[in-house]
C-alpha cells in the first residue's frame, strides 16, 4: 500500500500542492513514517505550532545526540556555530540572541536600504538589457539579496562568490531531504570558512574601526556583554546565509509563477501600483520556504493526536497556505489578493528578522524587472527544484526578454 503522503516520490517537489490538499483533508495531523515525523498541513495547527512554547525549534541538540563521537568531532565547528543560531535557539536564550539582533537590524534600517537595493537592481538589470536573455536566478536573483546584505554588514562586495559557495554547502546541511557523510563534510569546511572570516572582518575592524553594521555589532557585544565574540560571529554567518538564499528564492519562484500565469503577468505590468499585493501573493502562492521543524519537549496534545517527547514536527508553511478554510480559491494566483497573512516568514518568537528587507528587495526588484526588460518568457532547459524540504526554489531560471 502506498503512504498517504510520501516527499521523496519522484515528482513531488515539481508540485507538491495537491499531495498537501489531499493529506490536509484526510490526515491534518500525520505521522509519516519516510520521514519519521509528524507531518502538520492546516493554517490554525500551523500557526499554533510555530507560537508553542512545548515545542522546541532547537533541531541541532537532538541531531548532535543522534551522532557517535568520531562524526560528532569531525563536525564539531559546523554544530558549534548552529548552536549560536538564534533560528534554532529556545527562550531565554534566543531572546537575548534576538534582542541583539534587532538593536542592530531594526525594520527602519532595512527600509533605509531602498536606495541602495534601487542602484543594485539597475546595475544587475543592465547586465541583461543588451542580451535580452539571462538566467533570473544566476544574473539577477542570487547576486542581488548577497550584495544588499554584504553592503548592509560592512562586507566587500567582491567576496559574494564565496559566500555562495559556503551558503550552498550549509543549505544543502539545513535542508536537505537526505543528508549523507559528504554533504556533512562540505557543511563543515564551509561553517568553519565563514567564520574564520567573519573572525578576521572583526579583528580588521578591532584594529581599524568603521562606519558600519559589523562595527556597531562589536561595539554592543562589547559594551553590553550580551553576545559573546562566537555569537556576534555566528549571527553575522546567520544574517549571511538566511538573507539571501531565501530572497533569491523569493524572485525565482515568483517570476516562475508569474510566467506560467501570463493574465496576472500582464496585469501587474499595467497596473505596477499592485506590486506589493503582487509580492505577498507569491509569498504565499509558492513561497522559498516548504518546512520548518519543531521538536516536542514533552508530551503534547495536538488536534486530537498526541506528540511524545522528542518527536520531530514537520510544520509545513507551504501548505498551510493553500489552505482553503484561511485562503478562498487557495490554488489561484491572485496579484492583488487582499488579506494576505501567508505563514512563508514564519510565526511568533522566530518570525523572520528580515522580512523588511526581503521585501523591500521583493518588490524593487519585481517592479524594475518588469518595468525595464518587460514580460520575460520561459527559456530551456525547464527549471529543477532544489532538493530540499526546508527551502523552495530552482536552480536556474533561464528566460528571455521581448526585443
Ligand atoms: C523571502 C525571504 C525570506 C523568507 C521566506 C524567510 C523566512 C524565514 C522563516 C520562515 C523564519 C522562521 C524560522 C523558524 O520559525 O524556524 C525566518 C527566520 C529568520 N530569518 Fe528569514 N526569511 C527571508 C529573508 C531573510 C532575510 C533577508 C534575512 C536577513 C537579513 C533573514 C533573517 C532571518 C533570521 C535572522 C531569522 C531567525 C529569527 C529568529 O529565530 O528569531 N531572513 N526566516
Amino acid at each position: 500500500m502506498s503512504p498517504l503522503f510520501d516527499p521523496r516520490r519522484p515528482g513531488f517537489l515539481a508540485d507538491p500542492y495537491p499531495d498537501f490538499a489531499a493529506l490536509r483533508a484526510r490526515e491534518p495531523v500525520h505521522w509519516c513514517e519516510g520521514l519519521k515525523s509528524w507531518v502538520i498541513t492546516g493554517y490554525d495547527l500551523c500557526k499554533q505550532a510555530l507560537n508553542d512554547p512545548q515545542l522546541s525549534a532547537d533541531r541541532i541538540s537532538p541531531f548532535r545526540d543522534s551522532l557517535g563521537e568520531t562524526e560528532r568531532r569531525r563536525i564539531g565547528d559546523l554544530l558549534a556555530m548552529l548552536e549560536d543560531w538564534m533560528v534554532f535557539a529556545d527562550p531565554p536564550r534566543h531572546t537575548r540572541l534576538r534582542r541583539a539582533a534587532n538593536q542592530i537590524f531594526p525594520p527602519r534600517v532595512m527600509e533605509g536600504m531602498a536606495p541602495r537595493v534601487q542602484a543594485i537592481v539597475a546595475g544587475l538589470i543592465d547586465g541583461m538589457a543588451e542580451r535580452r536573455a539571462g538566467d533570473l536566478i544566476r544574473d539577477f536573483g542570487f547576486p542581488l539579496p548577497v550584495m544588499v546584505i554584504a553592503d548592509m554588514l560592512g562586507l566587500p562586495l567582491e567576496d559574494q562568490d564565496k559566500f555562495k559557495v559556503w551558503s550552498d554547502d550549509l543549505a544543502t546541511f539545513v535542508g536537505s531531504a537526505q543528508l549523507t557523510p559528504d554533504k556533512r563534510a562540505r557543511a563543515q569546511d564551509s561553517a568553519r570558512a565563514m567564520c574564520d572570516y567573519v573572525h578576521a572582518a572583526v579583528a580588521a575592524r578591532r584594529r581599524e574601526p568603521r562606519d558600519d553594521r559589523l562595527t556597531r555589532l562589536m561595539a554592543l557585544a562589547d559594551e553590553s556583554g550580551e553576545l559573546s565574540e562566537r555569537e556576534m560571529v555566528a549571527t553575522c554567518v546567520l544574517l549571511l546565509f538566511a538573507g539571501h538564499e531565501t530572497t533569491t528564492n523569493l524572485i525565482g519562484n515568483g517570476m516562475l509563477a508569474l510566467m506560467r500565469h501570463p493574465a496576472e503577468l500582464e496585469g501587474l505590468r499595467r497596473q505596477p501600483e499592485l506590486t506589493e499585493a503582487a509580492v505577498e501573493e507569491m509569498l504565499r502562492y509558492d513561497g522559498p520556504t516548504l518546512a520548518m521543524t519543531r521538536i516536542a519537549l514533552e508530551d503534547v496534545d495536538y488536534g486530537g493526536t498526541t506528540f511524545r517527547k522528542g518527536d520531530r514536527i514537520f510544520v509545513f508553511l507551504a501548505a498551510a497556505n493553500r489552505d482553503p478554510a484561511r485562503f478562498p480559491d487557495p490554488d489561484r494566483l491572485d496579484i492583488a489578493r487582499e488579506d494576505n497573512r501567508h505563514l512563508t516568514f514564519g510565526y511568533g518568537i522566530h518570525f523572520c528578522l528580515g522580512a523588511p528587507l526581503a521585501r523591500l528587495e521583493g518588490r524593487i526588484a519585481i517592479r524594475a524587472l518588469l518595468a525595464r526588460l518587460g514580460a520575460p518568457a520561459l527559456a530551456e532547459p525547464a527549471p529543477e527544484w532544489i532538493d530540499s524540504l526546508s527551502l523552495r526554489g530552482v536552480g536556474a531560471l533561464p528566460v528571455t526578454f521581448p526585443s
